[in-house]
C-alpha cells in the first residue's frame, strides 16, 4: 500500500513538473507567454519562415541585442559575421543551430 501510494505521488509530481517547464521549442515558449501565431507569422495561416524583420518589431536591431548578451564571449550577436538572419541561429519550432559551429568549436547555448 505504502508503495501503491508513493507511486501514485511519484506520477502526479512528474505531471506537474512537465506542466509548470517551459516548453522545448521558441515559437512555444512565445505562445505560453501569450503572443499569437500571428504575433510572428504575417500571413494567416501560418506557413513559411518568419522575417528578421518581424522578429526585431519586438526585439530591436542588432545593436540592441548586442547590449542584452554584452556578458556573454562571444557575443552571439556582435560577430564577424555581421547581422545575420535570426533563423540561423534561433528556430520557431525545431532545436536552434549554432552556426558558428559549422567552421570553430565555439559553444553557444542557443535557445
Ligand atoms: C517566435 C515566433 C513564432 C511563433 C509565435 C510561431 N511561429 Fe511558426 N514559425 C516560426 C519560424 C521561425 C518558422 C520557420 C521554421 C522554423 O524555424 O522552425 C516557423 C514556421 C512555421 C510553419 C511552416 C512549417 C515549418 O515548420 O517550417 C508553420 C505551419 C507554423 N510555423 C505554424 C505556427 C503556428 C500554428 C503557430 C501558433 C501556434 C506558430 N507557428 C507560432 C516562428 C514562430
Ligand atoms: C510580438 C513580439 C515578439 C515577436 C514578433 C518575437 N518575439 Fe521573441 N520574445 C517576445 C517576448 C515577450 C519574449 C519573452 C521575454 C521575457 O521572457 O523576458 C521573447 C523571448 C525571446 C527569446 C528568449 C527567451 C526564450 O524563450 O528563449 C528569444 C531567443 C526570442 N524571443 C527570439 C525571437 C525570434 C528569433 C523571433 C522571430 C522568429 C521572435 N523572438 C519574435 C516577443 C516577441
Ligand atoms: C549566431 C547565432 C545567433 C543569431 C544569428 C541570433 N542569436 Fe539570439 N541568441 C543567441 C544565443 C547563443 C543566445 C543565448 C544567450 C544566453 O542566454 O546564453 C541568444 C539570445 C537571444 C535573446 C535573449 C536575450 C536575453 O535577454 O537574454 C533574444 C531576445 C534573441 N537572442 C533574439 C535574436 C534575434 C531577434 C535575432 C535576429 C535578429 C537573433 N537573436 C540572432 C544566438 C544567436
Ligand atoms: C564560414 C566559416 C565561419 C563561420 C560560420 C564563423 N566564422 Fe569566425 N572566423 C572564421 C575565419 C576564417 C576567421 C579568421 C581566421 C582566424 O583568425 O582563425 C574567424 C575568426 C573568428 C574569431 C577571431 C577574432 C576575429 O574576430 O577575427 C572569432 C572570435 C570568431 N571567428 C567568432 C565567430 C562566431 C561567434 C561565429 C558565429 C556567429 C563565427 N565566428 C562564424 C570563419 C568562420
Amino acid at each position: 500500500m505504502k508503495l501503491l501510494k508513493s507511486i501514485i505521488f511519484s506520477a502526479f509530481a512528474f505531471l506537474a513538473l512537465q506542466a509548470s517547464a517551459a516548453p522545448d521549442m521558441l515559437a512555444d515558449r512565445h505562445v505560453q507567454k501569450g503572443n499569437t501565431c500571428a504575433a510572428c507569422h504575417t500571413e494567416n495561416p501560418p506557413a513559411q519562415t518568419v522575417p528578421t524583420s518581424q522578429c526585431q518589431k519586438c526585439h530591436g536591431d542588432y545593436e540592441a541585442l548586442k547590449q542584452k548578451t554584452s556578458s556573454l564571449k562571444p557575443n552571439p550577436h556582435y560577430t564577424h559575421m555581421g547581422d545575420q538572419p535570426c533563423e540561423e541561429c534561433h528556430k520557431g519550432h525545431s532545436t536552434p543551430v549554432n552556426m558558428c559551429a559549422t567552421c570553430h568549436k565555439i559553444k553557444l547555448n542557443v535557445k
